[in-house]
């Protein structure tokens, strides 16, 4: 923890993301972020009694775990369809009753690896506009650490939604110092803030969904706090639900 003002700072994209497993992020609390999906399904997910979400690399990864945890659900994707043999793809809208109580062993694109490259940090967090409120005021009370939104993207790519949703979460936070990129991402959010389903329309993760007649999971993802719901990962890289505080 540092004594300094309490920053912000934002990691815009998947080559930056790279270079996070050897950042120091002791005195961190990272919050990632995957509008469109990975993110928006883990909340909606949770907010629908899952027990919790194992979010790994690669599909092997995947499989090595179902073999330990043979109860668990395989969910996830890539090129955005469900991976053969997985019973769950990366839409939020396959995400209801049917998860109560079940662990979901998940892998996606950009999503979980942006997880699990700052799994070193002092606390984890998933977050997205579905549930970017709950995170605000869950930071507000963690007052003293540095911030770092890490914006999973899109393949190599910055992805608009991610950096929007950081840019969120930053106007929900005044009162800290806010690095360039931190700027960048408010900027954009105040720019958009009117209309976020537009702006995900616009956006090339939005354009790929519009385009496979998924317009229902992209408007799904654009509701802002629609969940008051913090997930963490633990140092064993699962995620779950904090327990509502009881002035929640
Ligand atoms: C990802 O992790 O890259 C995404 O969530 C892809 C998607 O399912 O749209």
């Amino acid at each position: 923890m540092s004594t300094a003002t309490p920053s912000i700072d934002v990691v815009l994209s998947p080559p930056e993301i790279d270079l996070l497993p050897q950042r120091d992020l002791v005195g961190t609390i990272a919050v990632a972020f995957d509008v469109l999906r990975a993110t928006s399904t883990m909340i909606t997910a949770l907010a629908h009694g899952a027990a919790g979400i194992w979010p790994v690399r690669t599909i092997e990864e995947a499989w090595a775990l179902k073999a330990k945890r043979p109860d668990a659900l395989l969910g996830g994707e890539r090129h955005g369809d469900r991976i053969g043999g997985f019973d769950l793809g990366n839409s939020p809208l396959e995400y209801g009753e049917n998860v109560r109580g079940r662990e979901i062993i998940s892998t996606t694109t950009n999503g979980t690896i942006a997880l699990r490259a700052v799994e070193h940090a002092a606390a984890v967090l998933a977050s997205s506009l579905l549930n970017n409120g709950a995170v605000a005021a869950h930071l507000d009370s963690q007052h003293g650490h540095d911030i770092l939104l890490v914006c999973a993207g899109t393949f190599r790519e910055a992805a608009l939604e991610d950096i929007l949703a950081a840019g969120m979460l930053i106007s929900l936070l005044p009162g800290r110092a806010l690095t360039d990129s931190a700027q960048l991402a408010l900027a954009l959010y105040q720019r958009e803030e009117g209309d976020l389903r537009a702006a995900l329309h616009r956006a090339r993760n939005g354009r790929a969904l519009l385009a496979k007649g998924r317009q229902k999971e992209v408007d799904w993802c654009a509701k802002p706090s629609r969940y008051p719901l913090v997930a963490r990962m633990d140092p064993h890289g699962f995620v779950q639900a904090l327990p509502p505080k009881p002035s929640d």
